[in-house]
């Protein structure tokens, strides 16, 4: 057992994270600057940093270097804060508060929002390609191929595709599910496998099982900003509640009810804790951020 407690050990990853998304991130005086700015805007200095937490999670099951985890959860976190810059444009959800800040469109203009989700996604990969990972240069380039396909048209943008195309529509239990897997469980599902490879080989079926994990995560994990946005307020989330009743989208709340929806992530929180616990002291980290995802409050 660490002797940090998952508070402790969660301020660190979260201050290291900044400080690693600081120093990767182009300084906001180079040319050209406003775009930089509005780089730096759109990442630094807010967020929960989930999917960082989950690298170095993972990470812990198998003895991966810190230095290396801090890289793969930079490349994910600039894949996610770009994700979040074209989320609100007015073109998509249309939302004027992230992260309790004026959205990157608002702050500074649309072409400029454009452009820092392009300059971001392409940085990701950029600095994952930058430095060594994983020691089987192979499996660096594969990873790197994993990040793309979570991040592309068969994983999160393509989970947004289908979010757009369902806005007034009463979506099935499993269309909702496939979009959320998607549009969300994507780059938590990567966050995890990435976070791992970076340490010893966990063998076929360990990633299988974490894969599994992964998958389970993310869909809660969209199920609960689902539960969040209909029962939260404004102030809380630091972006704008109600907004998917207000847009007319189809989600675990209005399909189910909060009740239910509630019930549904708590019964697939003990799933993945039951899948963990075969992984033994090692995931206990994994295991704490996977009940944190549950029940927090933003
Ligand atoms: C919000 O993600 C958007 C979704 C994918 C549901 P987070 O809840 O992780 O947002 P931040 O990074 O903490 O702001
Ligand atoms: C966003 O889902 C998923 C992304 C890929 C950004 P939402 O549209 O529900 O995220 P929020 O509620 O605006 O953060
Ligand atoms: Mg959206
Ligand atoms: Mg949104
Ligand atoms: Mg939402």
């Amino acid at each position: 057992m660490s002797p940090r407690s998952f508070s402790q050990w969660m301020g660190d990853i979260q201050q290291r994270t900044e400080i690693a998304l600081d120093q990767a991130l182009p300084s906001a005086d180079i040319a050209p600057e406003r775009l930089h700015q509005a780089m730096r805007y759109a990442v630094l200095g807010g967020g929960k940093r989930v999917r960082p937490l989950l690298v170095h999670a993972a990470g812990q099951l198998a003895q991966a270097d810190a230095a290396r985890l801090d890289r793969i959860a930079c490349a994910l976190e600039l894949i996610h804060a770009y994700s979040l810059v074209h989320d609100d444009m007015p073109c998509m959800d249309d939302d004027a508060l992230r992260r309790g800040k004026p959205t990157v469109h608002v702050e500074y203009d649309e072409a400029t929002a454009l452009l820092v989700g392009d300059a971001l996604q392409t940085l990701a990969f950029q600095h994952i390609a930058d430095d060594t990972v994983c020691d089987d240069p192979a499996q660096q380039v594969a990873m790197i191929r994993q990040l793309a396909v979570a991040s592309g048209s068969r994983g999160m943008a393509g989970g947004q595709a289908i979010d757009l195309a369902s806005v007034g529509l009463e979506l099935s239990l499993t269309e909702l599910e496939f979009m959320h897997i998607h549009k969300t469980g994507a780059l938590i599902r990567a966050s995890i496998a990435l976070g791992a490879q970076c340490g010893h080989p966990l063998g076929d079926e360990a990633m299988a099982s974490l894969d599994h994990v992964g998958k389970v995560i993310g869909l809660l994990f969209q199920i609960v900003d689902d539960i969040l946005d209909a029962e939260a307020d404004t102030a809380t989330l630091g972006k704008t509640a109600g907004k998917d009743a207000a847009n007319d989208k189809p989600t675990y709340v209005s399909l189910l009810g909060t009740s239910r929806a509630r019930e549904l992530a708590e019964e697939m929180c003990q799933s993945a804790l039951d899948s963990l616990a075969t992984f033994g002291n090692n995931a206990q980290r994994l295991s704490e951020l996977t009940r944190f995802i549950v029940r927090r409050q933003f």
